[in-house]
């Protein structure tokens, strides 16, 4: 009996073992050895929304080092024009710029978007767009316009843009659409403080999962990234650490992962801790998510006063 219960045990245990060690192989080998695919197989231009800064600004810098083109779109003429230009001095490519503001949820607004982006032959579609919060907030605090901005930036966007694009991809068969999510959006518990950016961040988790279902036969590779901190002006982090990539970095392994995972948060670091977010239990890091908010609530608040 007892040897009977030592041996399925020891079975159990060597099975769960080496799943993990798969798991770890397979960890390694994506974010090292593995070989990118062929992006311009998919098409000859990239559309970026929130292209002129942050994670946006460094997508549009790796696709053109690629020599893929660049449509940037984003409210601010002068930032477009100006990373524009940066990009074609840099690499021997075309750029388009469109000055559009995804605050809106007027669809006359969208028609006159999809007028200038219908001339493209568009491969990807990195529906990158998204705000924030100022600082976490308990929902009563939050501003009404604010909701609607966080919807508007983070659900609506990439959702009709998506709808734009995919009839031409599958029917030419080919094109990729990557949505960034957030680790915020994969938490288990959600992330407290921040419930309104937490839930948008799933809506694009199961939204993007659901599409590459649809249309994977279709052949479009639909990517959901969902990363943890990157330094910009969204995250209000300034420094990259062993956690913190800057954008380049993180941009750079993002788009080695296109082609292969359809979700993934595109970075080794960034990978381990998801891995531990969703294996902690849930009371764990709903409290550890719950706290570190608090405090960035409190220590906003305490600026705000001093000013
Ligand atoms: N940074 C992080 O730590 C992090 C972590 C997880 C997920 N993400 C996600 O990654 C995405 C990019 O974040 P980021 O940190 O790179 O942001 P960011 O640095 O704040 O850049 C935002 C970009 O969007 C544009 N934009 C802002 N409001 C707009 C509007 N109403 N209409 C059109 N364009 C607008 C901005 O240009 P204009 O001002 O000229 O419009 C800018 O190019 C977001 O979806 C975010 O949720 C970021
Ligand atoms: C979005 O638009 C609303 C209504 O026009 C406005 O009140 C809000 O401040 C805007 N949000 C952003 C982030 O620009
Ligand atoms: C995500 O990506 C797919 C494929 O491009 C797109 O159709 C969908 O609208 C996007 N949006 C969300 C919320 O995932
Ligand atoms: C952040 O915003 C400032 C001011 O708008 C801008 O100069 C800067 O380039 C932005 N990006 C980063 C990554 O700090």
């Amino acid at each position: 009996m007892i040897e009977s219960i030592k041996g399925i045990s020891l079975i159990i245990g060597l099975g769960i073992v080496i799943r993990y060690a798969y798991r770890f192989i397979m960890f390694v080998y994506a974010f090292s050895l593995r070989a990118p695919v062929n992006i311009k197989k998919y098409g000859s231009w990239v559309v970026v929304t929130g292209a002129t800064d942050g994670i946006g600004k460094a997508y549009c810098h790796q696709f053109a080092k690629k020599g893929l083109n660049i449509c940037l779109v984003s409210r601010s003429q002068e930032k477009l024009n100006l990373v524009a230009s940066e990009i074609e001095n840099k690499y021997n490519v075309q750029t388009k710029v469109i000055s559009f503001d995804f605050n809106t949820t007027d669809d006359t607004k969208y028609q006159a978007l999809y007028k200038q982006l219908g001339g493209l032959d568009i491969g990807v579609l990195v529906n990158n767009v998204g705000i924030s919060y100022e600082h976490p907030m308990y929902l009563d605090e939050l501003q009404p316009s604010t909701i609607e901005s966080l919807i508007n930036l983070n659900v609506r966007s990439l959702t009709v843009l998506s709808k734009f694009v995919l009839p031409t991809m599958s029917e030419k068969k080919r094109g990729c659409i990557i949505n960034l999510s957030s680790f915020s959006g994969i938490a288990p518990s959600g992330v407290a403080l921040l419930s309104v950016y937490s839930g948008t961040k799933a809506y694009v988790e199961k939204f993007s999962l659901a599409l590459n279902t649809e249309y994977a036969k279709r052949g479009v590779f639909v990517q959901c990234i969902t990363p943890g901190i990157v330094v910009s002006n969204m995250s209000k982090v300034r420094r990259t650490s062993l956690f913190v990539p800057s954008p380049e970095a993180f941009t750079r392994s993002a788009v080695a992962t296109i082609g292969h995972e359809k979700i993934t948060t595109g970075y080794w670091s960034h990978e381990i801790q998801a891995f531990f977010i969703k294996s902690l239990p849930e009371f764990v890091t709903e409290k550890i998510l719950f706290d570190m908010h608090l405090g960035q609530r409190k220590r906003a608040l305490n600026k705000k006063k001093q000013n």
